[in-house]
Protein backbone atom coordinates (compact mmCIF):
# COMPACT_ATOMS: atom_id res chain seq x y z
CA UNK A 1 0.00 0.00 0.00
CA UNK A 2 2.82 2.39 1.41
CA UNK A 3 5.93 2.52 -0.98
CA UNK A 4 7.71 3.95 2.24
CA UNK A 5 7.04 5.08 5.54
CA UNK A 6 6.49 8.98 4.76
CA UNK A 7 3.82 8.13 2.58
CA UNK A 8 1.63 7.21 5.66
CA UNK A 9 1.59 10.66 6.49
CA UNK A 10 -0.26 10.91 3.61
CA UNK A 11 -3.37 9.43 5.04
CA UNK A 12 -6.14 10.70 7.00
CA UNK A 13 -5.44 7.51 9.13
CA UNK A 14 -2.20 8.56 10.23
CA UNK A 15 -0.69 11.38 11.94
CA UNK A 16 2.49 11.60 14.04
CA UNK A 17 3.12 14.60 15.71
CA UNK A 18 6.36 16.17 17.93
CA UNK A 19 5.59 16.61 21.57
CA UNK A 20 9.21 17.58 22.85
CA UNK A 21 8.77 20.15 26.06
CA UNK A 22 11.85 21.03 25.55
CA UNK A 23 14.02 21.03 22.15
CA UNK A 24 15.81 16.98 22.37
CA UNK A 25 19.18 18.75 21.61
CA UNK A 26 18.76 21.09 24.00
CA UNK A 27 18.05 18.51 26.44
CA UNK A 28 20.90 16.42 25.44
CA UNK A 29 23.33 19.25 25.83
CA UNK A 30 21.96 19.27 30.10
CA UNK A 31 21.85 15.68 30.53
CA UNK A 32 25.58 15.65 29.31
CA UNK A 33 26.86 18.48 31.37
CA UNK A 34 24.99 17.02 34.35
CA UNK A 35 26.36 13.68 33.15
CA UNK A 36 29.17 13.53 31.77
CA UNK A 37 31.60 16.05 32.71
CA UNK A 38 33.40 14.66 35.35
CA UNK A 39 33.46 11.07 36.96
CA UNK A 40 31.47 9.17 38.30
CA UNK A 41 30.38 9.19 34.69
CA UNK A 42 26.08 8.87 33.06
CA UNK A 43 23.67 9.18 30.94
CA UNK A 44 19.86 8.36 30.33
CA UNK A 45 19.74 5.58 27.95
CA UNK A 46 17.10 7.55 25.87
CA UNK A 47 20.20 8.89 23.94
CA UNK A 48 20.49 5.26 22.57
CA UNK A 49 17.38 5.40 20.30
CA UNK A 50 18.80 7.47 17.23
CA UNK A 51 17.28 4.99 13.64
CA UNK A 52 20.42 3.07 14.72
CA UNK A 53 19.67 2.64 18.08
CA UNK A 54 16.15 1.47 17.72
CA UNK A 55 17.01 -0.82 14.98
CA UNK A 56 19.79 -2.56 17.43
CA UNK A 57 17.21 -2.50 20.08
CA UNK A 58 15.19 -4.35 17.80
CA UNK A 59 17.96 -6.53 16.82
CA UNK A 60 18.60 -7.26 20.85
CA UNK A 61 14.53 -8.72 21.67
CA UNK A 62 15.39 -11.15 18.65
CA UNK A 63 19.35 -12.84 20.36
CA UNK A 64 17.97 -16.23 22.12
CA UNK A 65 19.96 -14.70 25.24
CA UNK A 66 17.24 -11.40 25.52
CA UNK A 67 13.99 -13.47 27.48
CA UNK A 68 11.81 -10.34 28.19
CA UNK A 69 10.82 -9.67 24.76
CA UNK A 70 9.92 -13.23 24.17
CA UNK A 71 8.41 -14.02 27.51
CA UNK A 72 6.08 -10.71 27.73
CA UNK A 73 4.78 -11.70 23.30
CA UNK A 74 3.76 -14.73 24.86
CA UNK A 75 2.13 -13.32 27.66
CA UNK A 76 0.25 -11.16 25.07
CA UNK A 77 -0.21 -13.83 22.96
CA UNK A 78 -2.37 -15.54 25.11
CA UNK A 79 -3.96 -12.80 27.47
CA UNK A 80 -4.36 -9.93 24.76
CA UNK A 81 -8.46 -10.76 24.65
CA UNK A 82 -8.86 -10.88 28.87
CA UNK A 83 -6.81 -7.62 28.83
CA UNK A 84 -8.63 -5.81 26.51
CA UNK A 85 -12.05 -6.93 27.52
CA UNK A 86 -11.03 -6.14 31.15
CA UNK A 87 -9.83 -2.53 29.99
CA UNK A 88 -13.24 -2.04 28.15
CA UNK A 89 -11.11 0.51 25.45
CA UNK A 90 -11.35 1.41 22.66
CA UNK A 91 -7.96 3.24 22.57
CA UNK A 92 -4.82 1.94 23.24
CA UNK A 93 -2.50 4.43 24.24
CA UNK A 94 1.40 3.08 24.34
CA UNK A 95 4.25 4.98 25.96
CA UNK A 96 7.55 3.70 24.31
CA UNK A 97 6.36 1.45 21.73
CA UNK A 98 8.83 1.18 19.49
CA UNK A 99 8.14 -0.95 16.77
CA UNK A 100 4.98 -2.20 18.16
CA UNK A 101 5.56 -5.47 17.64
CA UNK A 102 4.34 -7.11 20.53
CA UNK A 103 1.56 -4.27 20.50
CA UNK A 104 0.07 -6.24 17.25
CA UNK A 105 -1.25 -8.84 20.20
CA UNK A 106 -3.55 -6.20 21.54
CA UNK A 107 -4.44 -4.50 18.75
CA UNK A 108 -5.82 -7.43 16.98
CA UNK A 109 -7.92 -8.06 20.28
CA UNK A 110 -8.93 -4.75 20.54
CA UNK A 111 -9.82 -4.55 16.73
CA UNK A 112 -11.73 -7.69 17.42
CA UNK A 113 -14.00 -6.19 20.05
CA UNK A 114 -14.73 -2.21 18.44
CA UNK A 115 -15.69 -0.90 14.86
CA UNK A 116 -12.80 1.92 14.99
CA UNK A 117 -10.02 0.98 17.00
CA UNK A 118 -7.41 3.91 18.13
CA UNK A 119 -3.96 3.25 18.67
CA UNK A 120 -1.87 6.47 19.74
CA UNK A 121 2.37 5.28 19.88
CA UNK A 122 4.80 7.24 21.61
CA UNK A 123 8.45 7.09 21.12
CA UNK A 124 11.35 9.13 20.97
CA UNK A 125 12.38 8.04 16.96
CA UNK A 126 10.28 9.36 14.66
CA UNK A 127 11.50 6.97 11.78
CA UNK A 128 10.51 3.89 13.48
CA UNK A 129 7.07 5.54 14.09
CA UNK A 130 6.57 6.03 10.84
CA UNK A 131 7.19 2.20 10.44
CA UNK A 132 5.25 0.92 13.04
CA UNK A 133 2.80 3.31 11.59
CA UNK A 134 2.89 1.78 7.88
CA UNK A 135 2.70 -1.54 8.89
CA UNK A 136 -0.46 -1.37 11.41
CA UNK A 137 -2.22 0.64 8.83
CA UNK A 138 -1.49 -2.31 6.29
CA UNK A 139 -2.59 -4.91 9.03
CA UNK A 140 -5.48 -3.74 10.43
CA UNK A 141 -7.88 -2.02 7.96
CA UNK A 142 -9.95 0.40 10.34
CA UNK A 143 -7.46 1.25 12.52
CA UNK A 144 -6.63 5.31 13.35
CA UNK A 145 -3.04 6.02 14.51
CA UNK A 146 -1.43 8.94 16.01
CA UNK A 147 2.00 8.79 17.00
CA UNK A 148 4.03 11.19 19.11
CA UNK A 149 7.62 11.85 19.03
CA UNK A 150 8.68 12.57 22.38
CA UNK A 151 9.76 11.39 25.43
CA UNK A 152 7.23 9.86 27.92
CA UNK A 153 6.57 13.07 30.05
CA UNK A 154 6.07 15.15 26.20
CA UNK A 155 3.68 12.28 25.23
CA UNK A 156 1.55 12.54 28.36
CA UNK A 157 1.51 16.29 28.32
CA UNK A 158 0.50 16.29 24.94
CA UNK A 159 -2.09 13.08 24.95
CA UNK A 160 -5.15 15.16 25.23
CA UNK A 161 -4.15 17.03 21.49
CA UNK A 162 -4.84 13.82 19.62
CA UNK A 163 -7.95 13.80 18.40
CA UNK A 164 -10.60 11.76 19.94
CA UNK A 165 -8.06 10.40 22.62
CA UNK A 166 -9.74 12.58 25.51
CA UNK A 167 -13.45 11.39 24.04
CA UNK A 168 -12.80 7.67 23.75
CA UNK A 169 -12.24 6.68 27.10
CA UNK A 170 -12.16 4.07 28.07
CA UNK A 171 -8.27 3.72 27.21
CA UNK A 172 -5.78 1.56 27.91
CA UNK A 173 -2.39 3.15 28.86
CA UNK A 174 -0.08 0.68 28.20
CA UNK A 175 4.08 0.75 29.55
CA UNK A 176 5.61 -2.36 28.23
CA UNK A 177 8.76 -3.80 28.01
CA UNK A 178 10.10 -3.25 31.62
CA UNK A 179 11.11 0.12 30.49
CA UNK A 180 10.28 1.54 33.38
CA UNK A 181 13.43 -0.64 35.01
CA UNK A 182 15.20 2.25 33.54
CA UNK A 183 14.62 4.97 36.42
CA UNK A 184 15.61 4.79 40.19
CA UNK A 185 12.70 4.22 42.23
CA UNK A 186 12.35 8.81 42.81
CA UNK A 187 12.00 9.21 38.98
CA UNK A 188 9.96 6.24 38.42
CA UNK A 189 7.53 7.41 41.24
CA UNK A 190 7.32 10.37 39.68
CA UNK A 191 6.76 8.90 35.61
CA UNK A 192 4.05 6.25 37.11
CA UNK A 193 2.41 9.02 38.94
CA UNK A 194 2.65 11.16 36.05
CA UNK A 195 1.09 8.64 33.91
CA UNK A 196 -1.97 8.08 37.22
CA UNK A 197 -2.76 11.76 36.69
CA UNK A 198 -2.98 11.60 33.17
CA UNK A 199 -5.60 8.62 33.53
CA UNK A 200 -9.31 9.07 33.51
CA UNK A 201 -11.13 6.78 36.42
CA UNK A 202 -12.46 4.49 33.76
CA UNK A 203 -9.11 4.15 32.21
CA UNK A 204 -6.26 1.23 33.31
CA UNK A 205 -2.73 0.43 32.62
CA UNK A 206 -0.89 -2.40 31.43
CA UNK A 207 2.68 -2.38 32.93
CA UNK A 208 4.93 -5.80 31.94
CA UNK A 209 7.77 -5.36 34.38
CA UNK A 210 11.11 -7.78 34.14
CA UNK A 211 11.51 -9.80 37.67
CA UNK A 212 14.59 -11.40 39.50
CA UNK A 213 15.76 -14.27 38.17
CA UNK A 214 19.36 -16.39 38.54
CA UNK A 215 22.26 -14.62 38.15
CA UNK A 216 23.45 -16.12 34.60
CA UNK A 217 20.29 -15.84 32.72
CA UNK A 218 20.39 -12.04 33.41
CA UNK A 219 23.94 -11.57 32.54
CA UNK A 220 23.61 -13.67 29.32
CA UNK A 221 20.47 -11.57 28.05
CA UNK A 222 22.94 -8.34 28.21
CA UNK A 223 26.06 -9.69 27.24
CA UNK A 224 24.45 -11.60 23.98
CA UNK A 225 26.99 -13.74 22.41
CA UNK A 226 26.74 -11.94 18.93
CA UNK A 227 27.67 -8.87 20.27
CA UNK A 228 24.49 -6.47 19.92
CA UNK A 229 23.84 -5.85 23.19
CA UNK A 230 27.39 -4.77 22.98
CA UNK A 231 26.67 -2.44 19.41
CA UNK A 232 23.68 -0.80 20.79
CA UNK A 233 25.87 0.39 24.17
CA UNK A 234 28.72 1.41 21.64
CA UNK A 235 26.30 3.26 19.06
CA UNK A 236 25.29 5.53 22.42
CA UNK A 237 28.72 7.24 21.13
CA UNK A 238 27.89 7.75 17.73
CA UNK A 239 25.24 9.46 18.69
CA UNK A 240 27.03 11.79 21.01
CA UNK A 241 29.56 12.11 18.06
CA UNK A 242 26.89 13.04 15.70
CA UNK A 243 24.79 15.16 18.10
CA UNK A 244 27.62 16.91 20.49
CA UNK A 245 30.24 17.21 17.73
CA UNK A 246 32.43 15.06 20.21
CA UNK A 247 35.54 12.45 18.86
CA UNK A 248 34.39 9.10 20.87
CA UNK A 249 36.35 6.34 19.60
CA UNK A 250 34.11 3.47 19.72
CA UNK A 251 37.38 1.05 20.15
CA UNK A 252 38.24 2.50 22.88
CA UNK A 253 35.37 1.36 24.88
CA UNK A 254 34.45 -2.20 26.31
CA UNK A 255 30.63 -2.80 26.96
CA UNK A 256 29.97 -4.50 30.30
CA UNK A 257 26.87 -5.19 31.57
CA UNK A 258 27.08 -7.25 35.25
CA UNK A 259 23.99 -8.00 37.40
CA UNK A 260 24.62 -5.66 40.75
CA UNK A 261 22.34 -7.85 43.13
CA UNK A 262 21.95 -5.49 46.20
CA UNK A 263 20.71 -2.76 43.45
CA UNK A 264 18.89 -5.63 41.56
CA UNK A 265 19.39 -4.26 38.33
CA UNK A 266 21.29 -4.83 35.36
CA UNK A 267 24.26 -1.78 34.99
CA UNK A 268 25.25 -0.90 31.50
CA UNK A 269 28.54 0.31 31.43
CA UNK A 270 31.19 1.63 28.58
CA UNK A 271 34.18 1.03 30.00
CA UNK A 272 37.25 2.57 28.58
CA UNK A 273 39.93 0.92 27.76
CA UNK A 274 43.17 3.08 28.15
CA UNK A 275 43.76 6.72 28.93
CA UNK A 276 42.29 8.56 26.82
CA UNK A 277 41.26 12.34 25.69
CA UNK A 278 37.71 13.13 24.26
CA UNK A 279 36.67 16.60 22.60
CA UNK A 280 33.81 17.91 22.44
CA UNK A 281 32.40 20.94 20.71
CA UNK A 282 29.03 21.98 22.11
CA UNK A 283 29.59 22.10 25.59
CA UNK A 284 33.20 23.17 24.53
CA UNK A 285 34.75 20.09 26.94
CA UNK A 286 37.96 18.35 26.89
CA UNK A 287 37.56 14.49 28.45
CA UNK A 288 39.96 13.18 30.58
CA UNK A 289 38.95 9.49 30.78
CA UNK A 290 40.97 6.89 32.79
CA UNK A 291 41.64 3.18 31.41
CA UNK A 292 38.87 1.27 33.36
CA UNK A 293 36.61 4.10 33.86
CA UNK A 294 33.00 3.21 33.40
CA UNK A 295 30.53 5.37 31.50
CA UNK A 296 26.91 4.57 33.48
CA UNK A 297 24.32 4.05 30.12
CA UNK A 298 21.85 2.19 31.38
CA UNK A 299 20.07 0.58 34.38
CA UNK A 300 17.89 -2.25 34.27
CA UNK A 301 15.83 -2.77 37.19
CA UNK A 302 14.79 -6.56 37.86
CA UNK A 303 11.52 -6.20 40.02
CA UNK A 304 10.66 -7.73 43.27
CA UNK A 305 7.13 -8.12 44.70
CA UNK A 306 7.86 -5.52 47.35
CA UNK A 307 9.57 -3.34 45.16
CA UNK A 308 6.41 -2.91 42.51
CA UNK A 309 4.02 -2.73 45.47
CA UNK A 310 5.87 0.17 47.02
CA UNK A 311 6.14 1.89 43.33
CA UNK A 312 2.33 1.35 42.97
CA UNK A 313 1.95 2.84 46.56
CA UNK A 314 3.65 5.75 46.25
CA UNK A 315 1.95 6.43 42.49
CA UNK A 316 -1.72 5.59 43.67
CA UNK A 317 -2.07 2.64 41.25
CA UNK A 318 -4.36 -0.49 42.24
CA UNK A 319 -3.97 -3.79 41.28
CA UNK A 320 -7.21 -5.10 38.91
CA UNK A 321 -5.42 -8.35 37.17
CA UNK A 322 -2.35 -9.73 36.45
CA UNK A 323 -0.15 -12.23 34.45
CA UNK A 324 3.26 -14.11 34.99
CA UNK A 325 5.35 -15.85 33.11
CA UNK A 326 6.23 -19.49 34.97
CA UNK A 327 8.28 -18.94 38.19
CA UNK A 328 7.70 -15.00 37.83
CA UNK A 329 10.31 -14.70 35.22
CA UNK A 330 8.67 -11.85 33.76
CA UNK A 331 4.79 -10.14 34.87
CA UNK A 332 2.47 -8.06 33.55
CA UNK A 333 0.03 -5.87 35.77
CA UNK A 334 -3.42 -4.21 34.68
CA UNK A 335 -3.80 -1.09 37.15
CA UNK A 336 -6.17 1.32 38.04
CA UNK A 337 -5.88 5.15 39.16
CA UNK A 338 -6.23 4.78 42.95
CA UNK A 339 -9.03 6.96 44.88
CA UNK A 340 -7.24 10.58 44.76
C1 LIG B 1 13.91 -1.35 26.65
C2 LIG B 1 14.92 -0.43 28.55
C3 LIG B 1 13.60 -2.35 28.78
O1 LIG B 1 16.54 -2.51 29.90
O2 LIG B 1 16.18 -4.46 29.05
C4 LIG B 1 18.10 -4.11 26.29
C5 LIG B 1 16.87 -1.94 26.96
N1 LIG B 1 19.31 -2.51 27.08
N2 LIG B 1 19.38 -4.51 26.31
C6 LIG B 1 16.20 -3.24 28.97
C7 LIG B 1 18.06 -2.85 26.78
C8 LIG B 1 20.10 -3.54 26.78
C9 LIG B 1 15.73 -2.59 27.68
N3 LIG B 1 14.56 -1.68 27.91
Amino acid sequence: MFADPSAARMTPRYSRRVVEERDAHAELLADFRAGMLEPPRSLPPKYFYDARGSQLFDAICDTPEYYPTRLEAELLEHHAGAIMEASGARTLFELGSGTSRKTEYLLEALAARVAQPHYVANDVCGEILDEAGVRLLQRFEQLQVDSLCGDYTAALAHLGEVSGALADGPRLFAFLGSSLGNFEDAEAGDLLRRIRETMKPEDRLLLGLDRIKPRPVLEAAYNDAAGVTAAFNLNLLAVLNTELGADFDPEGFEHRAPFVEDQSRIEMHLVSRRDQVVHVSEPEARLEIAEDEAIRTEISRKFSRAAIDRLLAIAGLEHESEWSAPEDWYSLFLLRPGVA
